[in-house]
């Protein structure tokens, strides 16, 4: 049992990617979060952000350095072991939404329960229905809108009750409007499952939804602070 209330700490984290020439897209990142908040990391594009939240995730692995999820060594759990950890602890809400195009609404949050073995339509239809998808859950991802496509999204990431969601540019892809009713959304089903949130973006729109704001440089997380000091 993990009893320090940090649910991701990376020690010293590097990545070097093979065919990268030009160096380190992370260069030591050291960054401890706690369970239950809601981070925002910004930074320009190429400062290394989603390389980041892959590392975290288990997704990929890092050059040096070492992660740990809820005080448990992802390289030392295995691939097994970060295979269960993404489907179990770990919900992902990507810029793209990442949808299958051949599912339905409901059965794109369906799938997700599957994989940890729940495949519980009513959980599924409470998920679409608290992002405000109840009357659209028959739909192809073709058939809604970005906004929509996104809160479907954001149920098929919360609908297992995951302990962290990674949400890389989640509203990169939406107008300024939706894209705050998404920020929002995905915010307040955040707080209430008690979820820990760490969200990217290369703009700063999503820090007003932070409970901290570390900002990202050439590999390296350079400022950190309280949220309400958005510098807007
Ligand atoms: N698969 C890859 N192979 C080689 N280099 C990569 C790969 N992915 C990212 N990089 C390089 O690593 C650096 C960091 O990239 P990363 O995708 O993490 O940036 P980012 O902050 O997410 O950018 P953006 O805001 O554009 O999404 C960049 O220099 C990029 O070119
Ligand atoms: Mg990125």
């Amino acid at each position: 049992m993990n009893t320090s209330g940090l649910i991701i700490k990376t020690s010293d984290l590097w990545k070097k990617y093979n065919i990268d020439e030009d160096g380190f897209a992370l260069r030591g990142v050291n960054l401890e979060v706690k369970s239950g908040e809601i981070l925002a990391i910004f930074g320009k594009s190429g400062s290394g952000k989603t390389t980041l939240l892959n590392l975290i995730a288990g997704l990929d692995k890092p050059t040096k350095g070492k992660i740990e999820i809820d005080g448990n060594d992802i390289e030392a759990i295995g691939e097994r072991g970060r295979t269960e950890l993404r489907r179990k602890k770990i919900g992902f809400v990507f810029q793209f939404f990442n949808l299958l195009p051949t599912l339905t609404a409901l059965e794109n949050v369906l799938f997700s329960l599957e994989l940890i073995g729940n495949p519980d339509v009513k959980l599924a239809l409470d998920a679409l229905s608290s992002v405000g998808l109840s009357n659209k859950e028959n739909r192809y991802p073709f058939e809604l809108s970005g906004g929509e496509q996104q809160r479907v999204a954001i149920a098929r990431a919360i609908v297992k009750k995951p302990s962290i969601i990674l949400a890389d540019e989640p509203t990169g892809n939406l107008d300024t409007a939706t894209g705050e009713q998404v920020l929002n959304l995905l915010v307040s089903q955040c707080i209430q499952s008690g979820a820990t949130l760490i969200m990217v973006s290369h703009a700063m729109n999503t820090c007003s939804f932070a409970t901290r704001i570390i900002n990202m440089v050439d590999g390296l997380l350079v400022e950190d602070r309280s949220s309400g000091d958005c510098g807007l």
